[in-house]
């Protein structure tokens, strides 16, 4: 089967966990390199690529206020985390000759070029990766929030959130033998039931702008290219009456 990518431009979040490999902490090059070949690949397809990463690789605010920390302190700890984990991709998506900008939502100049909508356009339209660093730039936000905010203003069509299983299940996979998979779920069951596929922030942000969603598993090698190229991989939030374009 030939891969002809389906979407034009996409989002793509993911968690900072997934660069910390096995060894639970902190970036893995090995894995890094892993997930930059699998984006270069869809860059190839033609499809221009805006990217979240998370930071929970390094800190987690949450966890740090939930242990006395500061909320904001530990947000803003959290968002140069993220920082770090888009430097990394870029480093490793340029090794294979990806072309990428770092468009950061907290101003550091001598890093990251500070994130201004319309160049991040820019830099799509000219098949650059943009990497879109420091969240939303504001404490109480999840990046999953970020990633919908940035998937909206830069129009992609679609935001593909890469996990570390295969699509949102009623309960946990990893604890209940008899979780179910969902095919395709509203924003409104998502929010009702409490599935945990992003915060209610993002899905809410998501459902009120008709963005859909694709919750798949990135670990293994060629997904987020199978994804992009239609096959029904992981599950779909969407609203009524949208169909996934497929192969
Ligand atoms: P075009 O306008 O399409 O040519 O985009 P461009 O990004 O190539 O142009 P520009 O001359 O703005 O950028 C050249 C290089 O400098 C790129 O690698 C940018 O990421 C980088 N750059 C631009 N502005 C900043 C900034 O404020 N801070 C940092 N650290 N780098 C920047």
């Amino acid at each position: 089967m030939s891969d002809t990518a389906k979407f034009k431009r996409i989002t793509l979040k993911l968690s900072g966990e997934a660069l910390q490999g096995k060894q639970g902490f902190g970036i893995d090059p090995e894995v890094l390199g892993t997930i930059a070949q699998q984006l270069a690949e869809v860059v190839y397809l033609g499809v221009e690529v805006a990217l979240v990463i998370g930071g929970g690789n390094i800190f987690r605010g949450l966890k740090a206020s939930a242990k006395g920390m500061d909320r904001t302190s530990a947000d803003y700890m959290g968002m140069l985390a993220t920082v770090m984990n888009a430097v990394a991709m870029q480093d490793a998506l340029e090794r294979l000759g990806v072309v990428t900008r770092v468009l950061s939502a907290i101003e550091m100049k001598e890093i990251a070029e500070p994130y201004i909508r319309r160049r991040a356009s820019r830099h799509l339209e000219k098949g650059r990766v943009v990497i879109f660093a420091a969240g939303t730039g504001n404490p109480y936000f999840t990046t999953d929030t970020a990633a919908a905010l940035r998937a909206m203003e830069v129009n992609s069509e679609v935001l593909l959130k890469a996990t570390k299983v295969d699509g949102v299940y009623d309960k946990d996979p990893m604890k209940f033998d008899d979780a179910v998979r969902f095919e395709r779920l509203s924003y409104l069951e998502v929010l009702s039931r409490s599935l945990h596929v992003m915060d209610a922030t993002a899905i809410s942000l998501c459902r009120e702008n008709d963005l859909p969603i694709v919750v798949f598993d990135m670990l293994s090698p060629g997904n987020i290219c199978r994804v992009v190229c239609g096959d029904p991989l992981g599950t779909l939030v969407a609203p009524d009456g949208y169909e996934r374009p497929a192969r």
